[in-house]
């Protein structure tokens, strides 16, 4: 390791390697960055926003902003964690998340997320979107009123599953969402499987086993169990 490859971040030195970006560096040196739609077994989609830091006092996203020898980055900030949160509850209220009656609670990054940075209400006017519930396909029900659009679901089947099963789609706040690739909009009516890698990278409550719901107790959940600023190595599924 060049000695010259280190940054500070929240005043702690941390060692990088040419090319890894501020969270990837950070992960790997078991310190948490807030993100939602930052996977470290694919490129950034930079769209979440959860993870802007201050890099030498100016916002950027730490998932797509290269590390750089001597930068100084602020991170758990209380200015940071305040903007955080009001994003979080923009997320909260754009869709419908009603996590006591949603089989991911317990193993979801935004409600993890929302409770590590201390929200307590959603603030804002509830949207309430009617969006479709796709239970088309045998093993899989597709519930997109919980869709925060981090697209890894559309990454994860086209990089490792080969199939393309999913793509985003539409413009404006309401219009853009994920669309089904098949010529009936079905999830039934594609290749999909529950052996895919799409069908477990959800990180949020869209893309669910059937038959499994509620399966493991409340109390025995993955963040049940540690807080998600605990789990830096550990993503999620
Ligand atoms: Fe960086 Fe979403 S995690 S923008």
């Amino acid at each position: 390791m060049n000695e010259t490859n280190t940054f500070l971040l929240d005043g702690e030195e941390i060692p990088f390697t040419p090319g890894q970006s501020i969270i990837q560096a950070a992960t790997e040196h078991g310190i948490y960055i807030p993100h939602l739609c930052w996977h470290p077994e694919f490129k950034a989609h930079g769209s979440c926003k959860i993870c802007t830091v201050k890099v030498n006092g100016r916002f950027g996203s730490s998932c797509t902003m290269a590390a750089q020898a001597g930068m100084n980055v602020e991170n758990r900030t209380s200015e940071l964690d305040d903007k955080r949160r009001t994003l979080l509850q923009m997320y909260f209220v754009e869709g419908n998340h009603f996590c006591p009656s949603c089989e991911k609670s317990g193993n979801c990054s935004l409600q993890a997320t929302a409770y590590e940075l201390k929200m307590v209400s959603p603030h804002f006017d509830m949207f309430y979107p009617d969006r479709a519930v796709d239970a088309s396909h045998p093993d899989i029900l597709l519930d997109f009123n919980r869709c925060i659009m981090c697209s890894l679901c559309v990454t994860a089947s086209r990089e490792v599953d080969g199939k393309n099963v999913f793509s985003m789609g539409g413009r404006g706040l309401l219009g853009r969402r994920i669309h089904i690739s098949s010529e009936s909009g079905k999830l039934a009516d594609t290749d999909f499987a529950l052996t895919d890698r799409a069908a477990s990278i959800c990180p949020v409550g869209v893309i669910l086993p059937k038959r499994k719901g509620f399966a493991v107790p409340i109390g025995e959940r993955k963040y049940d169990k540690l807080p998600i600023n605990l789990q830096v190595s550990e993503e999620t599924p």
